[in-house]
Parts: C-alpha cells; structure tokens; sequence
C-alpha cells in the first residue's frame, strides 16, 4: 500500500500499479501523490522487468480533476508525473478500461504501451472547455499517430472506441476477457519478445502529416467546429510545435497555452456552466435530514408529445410506467411515437433490438386511472388548460397512493392553483420537461409554496436516472425559462415588423452562438403554440399593440411552421431546411403597415443587445424575486434548455462578462429609443450597479442575512 488509492502488487517480476479512486479514479491531488510514490518504488524495484499501470472499478482514470481548475496551475506538475512513467527503464504498460478521457488518456500516452478493454471509450474533450490537452496530449498523442489523425481526434472531441483507437494508432492491443491477467501477460510477451521502453516522447512527428496544408485544413475546421471560440485553435498551435520541437520544448509551450487558455472567458463560462450543473442539484433547507422517497414506479397521463417523451425517459430508467390517455386511438398513437422513437435508435445503432423490446415492456397503457395504484410519481401531461388540468389532479387525488408525489408538465398554469384541486397540495410540484423530452436534459422543478421537502428532493434526485439536468424554481408565470424568453423572442418578433428579415435575425442570434435563431425555434415548435399561449394569457402583457404580432400575421395566414412546411420561413416535405421566403416578409410588412411600424435597417450588434439585454434583465428579475435559488441555476436553464451557448456561460455569467453597468446603461439607452414599457432596467441589476456588487458577492450576502434571520 503506498497511499490510500494507490498501491504496488507484484506479478513475478513485474509490478502493477492499481489505483482506485471511486467513483471514476479522477486524477485528484491524492491520487497524483500515490502515483508519484508508486514512482519512487518503481525506481528502486528490484528483480523488476515490466510495469503495468491499471485502475480499479468501473474505468480507467476518466481525467483530471475539474475542481482544481479555478486553482493554481497543476501542469507542470502533471509533466513531471508523466515524465517519470515514460522515463522509467523498463516497458510501462497501460490497462485500460471504461470511459478514458482528457488527463487519464495523456497519462497513457506517456506509457510505453497501450492496451484496453473492448468496450473502453476514449476522448480528449478540452476544447469544449475552452482548454486544450495540456499534460502531454498536444505533444505525445501526434507523435504515436501523425498530427493530422491528432487534430482531427481533439478538435472532434468526441469518444472513440477501442477498435477505432487501435486503428488511429494509439492503442496496442484490444483484450479480451480479463484485463489484468490479459495486461500480465501482453507485458510477459514484450519482455519474451526483447522489446524494451518505447518512450512516445522519443518519438518524431509524421512529417507528411504535419504539412502547413495540413495546419491550414485544421485551423479552418477549428474555426467551423468553434466559431467564436479560441480554444480549438490554441490546440492546432500546440500540434504544430509538437512537429517542430523536442518533447520538453514542445511540453513547455503547451503548459504556457494551457495556462492562457484557462483565463480565457470561453473556459471560465464553461467550466462556470459544468460546476452549475452539478450544484443545482443542492436545495439550501433541503438537507441529509430530508430523504427522498425510492421511485420504483410511475404513471404519466397524456400519451402525447411530452407524455410519450416523459414515459421514455422513466423506461429508459428502468422504472415502469404507466400510460394514461382518455382514448385508445391517442394511447395508439402515443405509443406509436415512442416506437418510432425507439426504432430510430436501433437503426442508428444506440440500442439492441432486444434494449428496444425491454424499454417498450415497461410501458404500459391503459385508460384506467385505477391503474395508478401503485406510482410512486405521477406526471401529468394532459392539453394545457386549468379546468382539464384540474379535473385530472382531482382524478388523481381519489385514486394516488398517500405520498405520491403529483407533478404537472405545465408551461403556462398556476401550479398553486393545480394543486388545490386535490387534498394533498404539498405533494403537488412542477415538472417542466423540455421537447423533445426524452432528448432535452432540462427539467425544470417548480415548488409551490406548499410542496413538501421530500416531494422536491423525491423529483430532484429522480433526475438522475431520468438522466435530467434539475433547476427548482418557484411558481410564477414562465417559471424560468419561458419568463426569460418573453422579451428575447418580444423584440425578435418586433424587429421583423421593423424590416429586418428572418434569416437576418436569427442569423445574428446564431453567429453570437444561441444554437438556433428563436424564429426558427418557432417554425419547429409551431407558431400556433405561441399565438395560443399568449391568446390566454393576454391579460398579463403590457399594452403593446405590436406585441408578438409577428406570430399572430403568420398564424392568421395559415403559416403554422415546420409542419405546415411554412411559418417564418419556406421549408420542402420532409426536409427542416430554412428557405427564405418573400411571401413571409410580404405578411410581416403589411402587419407592420397596419401597426404603423416604421420601417429601417438593423445592424447585427442591434439584434443581438435588443434580444439578449431583455433576457438577462428579466433573469435579474427572476433572481431578485427568489424564483431562481442562484444565478448559476438560471445559467443552467439556459444552456441545458434553450440553447444558449455553453461558452459564454449563461446569461448572469455573460452579463457580468459584458459588466453589469454596461447592461445597464444598455436597458437605459433603448428605453430612451423605444420608452419603458418593455425596458425598464430589473431592481436587482441597478442596486448591484449602484453598489458596486459582483452577483456573487450579493448572493453571499443574502447567504449572511438568511442565516442570521
Ligand atoms: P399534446 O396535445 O401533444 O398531448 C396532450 C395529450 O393529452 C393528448 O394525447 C390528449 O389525448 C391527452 N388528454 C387530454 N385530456 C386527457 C385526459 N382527461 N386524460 C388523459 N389524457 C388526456 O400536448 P403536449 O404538447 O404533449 O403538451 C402537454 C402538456 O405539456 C401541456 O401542459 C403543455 O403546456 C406542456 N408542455 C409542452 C411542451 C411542448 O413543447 N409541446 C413543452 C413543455 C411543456
């Protein structure tokens, strides 16, 4: 034993390294220092030939610790680590298994042999950080395999498998059966084979794949794979040093790129957005002391686009579930849909044919309420309206099990008011899935002021295995989300009744990097959802004649989007292709005609601040009213749901990358153009100006106030 996740076993004469560091063998400080001890004792071994380097449990190192990356810099670090595996005097052997990625991959490079399970995935994912490979991967990884495939492999991002490793050229051997006995015994072969260390590092670049063709070809897909990014290029840099350099030269320019590359504001907001996703899952007052009921069953009422979705989600969980619907042809189609959706995955390879059918046997459908015995949760799904919805809860209060928690999918009701149709209100809570919902991870989780503690623990730690992204929020109109793209999609709408075009809109969103421009966002959703929506809820918005008028034109001439193949723009059966399309712009300027809208030219720089300054001052609001717990939830919501870019961190983290008073005096010099009906600056935004306060700062200081009270 040499530290507590680290220790020495001897096969004859090789040695194993075992580290084991549940849950995924992170390469933390302890485990760095077990290895660095290890080390030591491989330096003075006796009677030692060969050493195999392994993991414990369910993978190989999956990485480095992402917790350190706000701390000082550890590359170095890292390099002499590595350094000392590769520049030990017999054959190191790397057994790998499981999920390999970023740091537990470059640990291996620094191996001199490389074998693995079949089933082990590989990836060295930091460019979506905002980071590069920086312990060894831009120098080692093109050395073993040229810097082309190297490139390609980073800038890709994405997980390889074993077979497709060893045919990239970075791994040896794929094992079969026992990895350990089968490493011992690819180590015996080298060692019967004479074959000594083959330090990567020793290694040369391919020349022919280090050409400036070469470099040039990968700089232009950097810039395609991450507009508006750096990272992706940083790492071209890196490679094409490795072709150019000694190991050492080429490992000391990557720790100063790392390094730089760590400070950038495309790093700090996703790295911003990863410790988010991990923290919205903690509710402050909820603690260890409040457990979560197990959800061993669970019924969903409405076999429609989210109720088939939401049953995905809980089979694909392995937790059974039970299909209402108020007739058979909609319990027919819904389960149709859910075929379609499973069907699609086994074409595409993502599932067995017999994955399918185990998924499938898990839902069940009936018109019978009675059959919701025995749920754990029930989510309802039904059409969205109050009187439906509340006549559903009260069906489910006569016939739920005592402490089921009762969770409505609804966008735009009153959950208070759902909740009261039953005699149970503090089991009653939101769940606001996103479409399609068993691909979208967001899961809105709305309390109402009488939600019980374990009902909102109960849902939040169910996200897990429905493989969701949590955020709680309060009840109020939007929750989150939807309260924040009220104003980004208000002035979107606006400003094609102004003159600027579809394309131009959301080309100007989709260049600042949302993931689809929000016209387009509703072509698929459907312009009628919209105009119903805000239909029922008129009485709510300001007195605007102009307001989502845009939606109302298009909706009045039929356009309902994607599924009637035209709504903001023009689309051909069977294919989601945007065309641009006159007819579209002839409607919105004669709505704006009638409207007596002026018509001018936007520049980009407009669209963008006249859509994100309304987001993220009402994601102020939506702070400072308490309906989000922190900022860094509202963040979440943003990037795991509405397609905000990950890089930019969310839209608190990018209002305070642009500076809060910029912000400010933003909202103030469009409310001077367009007056304040729609841009009067958040409470929150100006006393955090005015006092001169970081969100954090300010969140610590409610933290402080909470506690004394
Ligand atoms: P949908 O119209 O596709 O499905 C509704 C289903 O409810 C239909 O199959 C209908 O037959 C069934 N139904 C109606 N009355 C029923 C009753 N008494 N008992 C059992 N089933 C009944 O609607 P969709 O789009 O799935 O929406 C459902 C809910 O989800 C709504 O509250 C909606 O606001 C909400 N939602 C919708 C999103 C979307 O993008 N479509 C996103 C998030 C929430």
């Amino acid at each position: 034993m040499i530290s507590k996740c680290t220790r020495i076993e001897r096969d004859g004469e090789i040695a194993l390294v075992v580290v084991h560091n549940p849950p995924v063998n992170t390469i933390t400080a302890e485990v760095r220092a077990g290895l660095s001890e290890a080390l030591e004792t491989l330096r003075s071994g006796e009677n030692l030939r060969a050493v195999v380097l392994l993991c414990e449990g369910s993978t190989f190192f999956s990485g480095a610790d992402i917790g350190e990356f706000a701390g000082p810099p550890r590359e170095v670090e890292y390099r002499i680590l590595f350094n000392g595996f590769e520049a030990l005097e017999v054959p190191v052997v790397a057994a790998m298994h499981g999920t390999v990625m970023g740091g537990g991959l470059e640990i291996a490079l620094a191996c001199h042999y490389r074998v693995a399970a079949p089933t082990t995935r590989f990836a060295l994912p930091e460019v979506t950080l905002g980071i590069i490979p920086g312990a060894g991967g831009t120098q080692r990884l093109p050395r073993l395999i040229g810097a082309e495939r190297a490139l390609d492999f980073i800038l890709s991002a994405k997980p390889v498998s074993a077979s497709q490793a060893k045919d990239l050229g970075f791994l040896d051997d794929v094992i079969e059966g026992d990895l350990r006995a089968g490493a011992i015994a690819y180590a015996r072969a080298l060692l019967a084979a004479g074959k000594g260390p083959r330090r990567t590092g020793a290694m040369n670049v391919d020349r022919a794949t280090a050409t400036d063709e070469i470099f040039q070809r990968m700089t232009a897909q950097a810039r395609k794979l991450y507009p508006n990014r750096n990272a992706g290029l940083v790492a071209v840099e890196a490679v094409r040093k490795a072709s150019q350099s000694s190991l050492a030269d080429g490992l000391e320019f990557e720790t100063a790129l790392a390094n730089d590359c760590k400070k950038s504001v495309e790093s700090r907001g996703a790295i911003h957005v990863f410790f988010a996703e991990r923290d919205c899952r903690r509710v402050p007052g909820i603690g260890d002391e409040v457990a979560a009921m197990p959800v061993k069953s669970a019924g969903v009422i409405g076999a429609g686009t989210m109720g088939g979705g939401i049953a995905i989600c809980f089979a694909n969980a392995g937790i059974p579930v039970t299909l209402v619907d108020a007739n058979n042809a909609a319990l027919e189609r819904g389960l149709a849909n859910v075929n379609r959706v499973y069907q699609s995955m086994v074409d595409r390879g993502r599932l067995t044919a017999d994955e399918k059918s185990q998924r499938m046997a898990r839902i069940r459908t009936t018109l019978d309420y009675d059959q919701l015995r025995d749920a754990d949760v029930i989510v309802e799904a039904v059409f969205e309206s109050m009187d439906l919805k509340r006549e559903v809860f009260a069906k489910l209060d006569a016939v739920a099990r005592r402490g089921a928690v009762l969770a409505t999918n609804t966008s735009t009701l009153d959950i208070e008011a759902i909740a009261v149709a039953t005699s149970r209100p503090q089991d009653v809570i939101g769940m606001h899935f996103f479409s399609p919902a068993n691909v979208m991870p967001l899961l809105e989780v709305v309390r109402t002021e009488r939600t019980s503690p374990v009902a909102i623990k109960t849902v939040m730690e169910l996200a897990k295995p429905l493989r969701k992204t949590p955020v709680l929020a309060s009840v109020c109109y939007g929750f989150i989300g939807n309260r924040m793209m009220e104003g980004y999609a208000r002035e979107a709408q606006r400003m094609v009744l102004e003159g600027a075009s579809p394309r131009q809109v959301d080309g100007a969103l989709e260049d600042w990097g949302m993931a689809m421009g929000i016209l387009a966002v509703f072509d698929m959703a459907g312009v009628d959802v919209g105009v119903n929506v805000h239909r029922a809820n008129a009485s709510r918005y300001p007195p605007d004649p102009s307001y989502y008028q845009a939606d109302v034109a298009l909706h009045e001439a039929g356009r309902l989007g994607q599924k009637s193949g035209k709504g903001y723009y023009r689309y051909e059966p069977g294919n989601r292709a945007r065309i641009d399309d006159p007819d579209a712009i002839e409607i919105l300027r004669r709505r704006a005609a009638e409207l007596q809208i002026p018509q001018r030219v936007h520049s980009t720089g407009e669209i963008q601040e006249r859509c994100l300054f309304p987001l993220m001052n009402e994601g102020f609001r939506v702070l400072g009213e308490g309906i989000a717990l922190r900022a860094a939830d509202i963040d979440v919501v943003w990037t795991s749901g509405y397609g905000f870019p990950r890089y930019r961190g969310g839209p608190m983290f990018h209002a305070e990358v642009l500076g809060l008073e910029t912000l400010l005096n933003g909202m103030h010099r469009y409310r001077d153009l367009f007056g304040p009906m729609h841009w009067e600056p958040a409470p929150l935004l100006v006393e955090l100006v005015e006092r001169k306060l970081s969100i954090a700062e300010w969140e610590r200081d409610q933290r402080a106030k909470r506690a004394q009270s």
